[in-house]
């Protein structure tokens, strides 16, 4: 059974929709801007996914998802426009095709950028999703949808995790928005909550300095996890 492999390799899975990982594990990809705990992937491979699947990363930043993809046997392939190491392959999704057939990913799975909440930060190209403006970005969303939607096994998921935003008091629901992109073609399956841990506005004061200046930090991302059921 893959949970006691899981169990020795100190892999804790989620019983619930919330999965709340304080530390990255050390073993999955490395010190990267927005980088996810690898605790993230291994319990998507695990609910979504079965030994030797295909799994796709569009936006692998420090290659996590492909550290996590070796010890739980996952076949995943990493796409980023900045790749940060040899097993990543570059691609820019405002201007590459989509050149794997139909029906070939049991998953997909992204991390983009969260609008422009590290902008140039992961680079100065006026392709890096982290550079666009509001519009361009969920226009940039859609595309993912229409080219890479084919290449989604019947009944294999689609995976985006994203945060909301809050500007001069005013809040940006990119939550509401990426339901609304990804659920016209796919069934929404499940939502799940990943706190936030060690983002910059958390590491610059302790809790105290929020709860005193009566300002609500945003303190989560959201896992959207969508099937194919067609
Ligand atoms: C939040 S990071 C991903 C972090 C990754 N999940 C990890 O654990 O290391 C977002 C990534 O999106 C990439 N990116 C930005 N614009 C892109 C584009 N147009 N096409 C593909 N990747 C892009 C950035 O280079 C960055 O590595």
């Amino acid at each position: 059974m893959e949970i006691s492999s899981l169990k020795i390799f100190d892999i804790r899975i989620c019983e619930n929709s919330v999965w709340d990982f304080k530390i990255c594990d050390k073993r999955f990809g490395f010190r990267y801007p927005g980088r996810l705990p690898g605790q993230i992937y291994a319990n998507f491979y695990y609910y979504f996914s079965g030994k030797n699947d295909m799994i796709l990363d569009l936006f692998a930043g420090s290659g996590t998802s492909i550290d996590v993809g070796k010890l739980m046997t996952r076949n995943v392939i990493g796409y980023d426009l900045n790749p940060s190491r040899k097993d990543i392959i570059q691609f820019d999704i405002l201007k590459d095709p989509n050149r794997f057939p139909k029906n070939y990913f049991q998953a997909i799975f992204c991390d983009p950028p969260y609008y422009n909440m590290n902008y140039k930060l992961y680079s100065n190209k006026k392709t890096d999703l982290a550079n666009l403006n509001l519009n361009d970005f969920l226009k940039s969303m859609e595309l993912i949808d229409l080219k890479f939607n084919r290449s989604i096994k019947k009944n294999g998921y689609f995976a985006i995790i994203i945060s909301n935003k809050r500007k001069n008091s005013k809040l940006f629901d990119l939550e509401f928005k990426i339901n609304e992109i990804f659920s016209k073609h796919l069934t929404l399956v499940h939502k799940i909550i990943v706190p936030y841990y060690n983002t910059k506005y958390q590491k610059l004061w302790n809790k105290n300095h929020f709860i005193t200046n009566k300002f609500l930090l945003i303190g989560h991302r959201t896992l959207f996890v969508f099937q194919k059921k067609y």
